[in-house]
């Protein structure tokens, strides 16, 4: 799959690291979906999670990415969405496998964890590779049960 449009968001602590991210994209020609925030004033992860899992679930983009402090709140958030596959990454093979084998669709990490250029080698390994599906796919269908079962309970 050649990646050629993603929602990205971030909270105040990756602004900047955010904003370089953008770049990075554009310059590789990918369309970016920019959901914010857009300083580093104060705000809530959550919010942009929401956001970018949001055109991830309506199919705007099928890849999304979020970017906060740690990388952890944004992916505990975009992971209480349906459908939504999160993954916080801090190494690039982790960043490539998690797109291989469990068919992440969320790329999170964190501007306090990593640099910028391994922010950039994540996002690399992330869009440009596919899932493999196989064996895989029966695991992700497996992990699926569970969020249905969960949600079906009172
Ligand atoms: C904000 O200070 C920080 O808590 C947030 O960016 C993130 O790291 C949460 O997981």
């Amino acid at each position: 799959m050649k990646t050629t449009k993603i929602t990205i968001g971030c909270d105040h602590a990756a602004y900047n690291l955010n904003c370089k991210v953008i770049e990075h994209l554009k310059e590789r020609g990918v369309e970016v979906i920019d959901v914010g925030t857009n300083s580093t004033d104060s705000c809530d992860y959550p919010v942009f999670a929401h956001a970018v899992c949001k055109n991830v679930q309506e199919g705007v983009t099928e890849l999304g990415i979020l970017i906060c402090g740690t990388g952890i709140g944004m992916s505990m958030a975009a992971n209480k969405h349906r459908g939504i596959r999160a993954a916080a990454c801090s190494d690039t093979f982790s960043a490539r496998l998690t797109r291989a084998h469990n068919n992440a669709n969320v790329l999170c990490f964190g501007e306090r964890v990593v640099g910028m250029g391994l922010a950039f080698d994540l996002v690399d390994n992330f869009i440009d590779t596919d899932f493999e599906g196989g064996k895989h796919q029966r695991r992700v269908d497996m992990v699926t049960d569970i969020e249905n079962s969960e949600s079906n309970r009172s």
